[in-house]
């Protein structure tokens, strides 16, 4: 099948360091893109100026405190929904369907960790006003597994890549999503499992929803 349809919709990956994010939202990408839609394929932390400060940040090129950090995200997520040239307002606007490696729950999870989460949320509000995901997907994956997976591929550990960091970061996921209770549409995906297999579940889940 290889149809030209254009369909808005709005996808968040979610889950720790190493949980298999990049991954699944390329493979749904590809695989939407093969059945005819159009795909925008994104990240946060962004590659605009302000994601660059923040992966500075994270690559111990720079230091700043949690706090400012958290705020970094606030204003990089502005940009990510609202810049002109190709922000998620702007590629919904033109037909895309918009997967997005990581969006504000992952601001609730990681900063929460480290200040009072209401406040994360309160500085995220805009952007939750903008635009909220159609589906989050969380990719759950226990704490052990995941940082052997990142640790594989990599010479230096990131910021928030620690074992209790990210054990607190999970605690933060599971708390964050209590919270938000129906306000956010979160589907959780097993992701100690074979790729393809995790795959299959995410697209099926997807093609159900945009096919309503
Ligand atoms: P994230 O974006 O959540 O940090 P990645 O998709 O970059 O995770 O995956 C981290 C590493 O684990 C990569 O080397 C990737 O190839 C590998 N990986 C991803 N998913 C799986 C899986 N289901 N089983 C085994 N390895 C995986
Ligand atoms: P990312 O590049 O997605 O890392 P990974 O692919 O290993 O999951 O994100 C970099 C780091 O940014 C990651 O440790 C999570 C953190 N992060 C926050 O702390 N707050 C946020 O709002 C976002 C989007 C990411």
């Amino acid at each position: 099948m290889n149809v030209d349809q254009s369909k808005p919709f709005f996808i968040a990956f979610e889950g720790i360091d190493g949980s298999g994010k990049s991954t699944q939202a390329r493979m749904l990408a590809d695989s939407l893109q093969s059945i005819g839609y159009k795909v925008h394929l994104t990240f946060e932390p962004t590659d605009g100026p302000i994601g660059k400060m923040i992966r500075d940040i994270f690559n111990h090129k720079m230091q700043a405190d949690d706090r400012t950090i958290a705020g970094l995200f606030v204003a990089d997520r502005l940009d990510h929904i609202l810049n002109k040239q190709n922000g998620l307002l702007k590629m919904l606007a033109d037909g895309y369907i918009v997967i997005t490696d990581r969006y504000y729950l992952s601001s609730y999870a990681y900063h929460g960790a480290h200040m009072p989460m209401d406040w994360v949320i309160a500085s995220n509000s805009m952007a939750a006003e903008l635009l909220k995901p159609n589906l989050n997907i969380y990719i759950e994956m226990p704490v052990e597994s995941s940082l052997q997976r990142v640790m594989r591929n990599r010479e230096s550990v990131e910021l928030y890549e620690t074992n209790e960091n990210l054990k607190k970061v999970s605690e933060m996921y599971e708390a964050a999503i209590l919270k938000l209770g129906s306000s956010e549409k979160i589907f959780r995906v097993n992701g100690d499992q074979e790729v393809g297999e995790i795959a299959k579940i995410i697209r099926e889940k997807i093609l159900e929803l945009i096919n309503r």
